[in-house]
């Protein structure tokens, strides 16, 4: 278990990380979603023992990781944001120095090399220098780095940036093997839609602070809402405001010109009762879209904005 108290990092007035407590249970896949900025980074390097906190407790199964950063980093695989790898050699000859560093040797190191290669699907290309693989063969040698001596946890911040769809779908696909395989994942992302797919758990952040935390389906639960209304036409902000916000049962949850998104309160009358009072408003709509609440309408509930790319 990896468990986090009162974690804070200030850059002047900038408040990374600002407080955060988490525990990360065994075998779970634990995600950190929030905008650029909100703190990610900052968090996953003082998790991993690189930045040095202001203040806070990091353990790992007890062992503080600044109190005892060997024999806590030996259990330990990170995969940094930015690639790790160097791109005039070849992929194996980058993971021969990198499990050096691990302190494996010989035979150990060969099959560790083999292996990590085969499971990232890197093996035919082990031989050719990394400046000519496209970047998400990049993405998943800087994956494999992680890998190699077998981590017990793995930590992963933002490890898709930059990639195409396809050589996404490759990466969550080994993330999910190796966290069935029992290793404990701690994944940062961005990304709302790889955050609803891959965790097992989820803590929103933003500002450095947890805004919420929990399953998928507790997050979108406790967002209090049934549906989600977005509704788009040729109108402006003040109208919209006006006409909608009699409406019982209907949240508003942003309103500009031209665009609305409301949320449906489960406990109200519903939406086949409230959408003929939307249709009937007076507003010019255009178009009313109906979705399941998601973790898009759980931030845009929490902090009044959307969670872009
Ligand atoms: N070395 C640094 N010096 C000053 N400010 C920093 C530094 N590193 C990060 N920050 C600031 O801390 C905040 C959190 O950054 P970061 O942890 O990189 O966020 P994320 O990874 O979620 O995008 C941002 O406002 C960022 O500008
Ligand atoms: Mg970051």
């Amino acid at each position: 278990m990896i468990t986090i108290e009162g974690l804070q990092k200030h850059y002047g007035d900038i408040k990374a990380v600002d407080g955060i407590d988490l525990e990360i249970q065994d075998g779970e896949i634990f995600g950190l979603l929030g905008p650029n900025g909100a703190g990610k980074t900052t968090m996953i390097s003082m998790i991993s023992g690189v930045l040095r906190p202001d203040s806070g407790r990091i353990t790992f199964d007890g062992q503080n990781i600044w109190v005892e950063p060997k024999k806590v980093k030996r259990n330990l695989g990170v995969v940094p944001q930015e690639i790790a790898v160097y791109e005039d050699l070849t992929a194996k000859d980058n993971l021969d120095f990198w499990g050096s560093l691990h302190g494996l040797r010989g035979p150990g190191l060969k099959k560790a090399v083999h292996e990590a290669l085969e499971r990232v699907g890197l093996q035919d290309r082990a031989r050719d220098r990394v400046k000519t693989f496209s970047g998400g063969m990049k993405r998943r040698l800087n994956l494999c780095m992680g890998l190699l001596h077998h981590p017990q946890y793995l930590l992963l911040d933002e490890p898709t940036v930059g990639i195409d769809p396809q050589a996404r779908l490759a990466i969550l696909d080994i993330v999910r093997e190796v966290a069935a395989a029992g290793t404990t994942v701690l994944y940062t992302t961005h990304y709302m839609e790889e955050a609803q797919e891959l965790c097992d758990r989820i803590a929103i952040i933003d500002h450095g602070q947890i805004l919420t935390i929990g399953t998928l389906e507790a997050l979108t639960r406790q967002s209090g809402e049934s549906e989600m209304l977005k509704v788009v036409g040729n109108f402006d902000e003040a109208s919209a405001n006006q006409r909608l916000s009699g409406i019982s049962g209907l949240r508003l949850i942003r309103v500009e010109a031209g665009a609305v998104l409301a949320g449906i309160d489960a406990s109200g009358p519903g939406l086949l009762e409230i959408l003929p009072q939307v249709l009937e408003s007076g507003l010019s709509i255009d178009d009313v879209s109906i979705q399941k609440p998601n973790l898009q309408s759980v931030f845009i509930s929490l902090t009044g904005r959307e969670l872009r790319d």
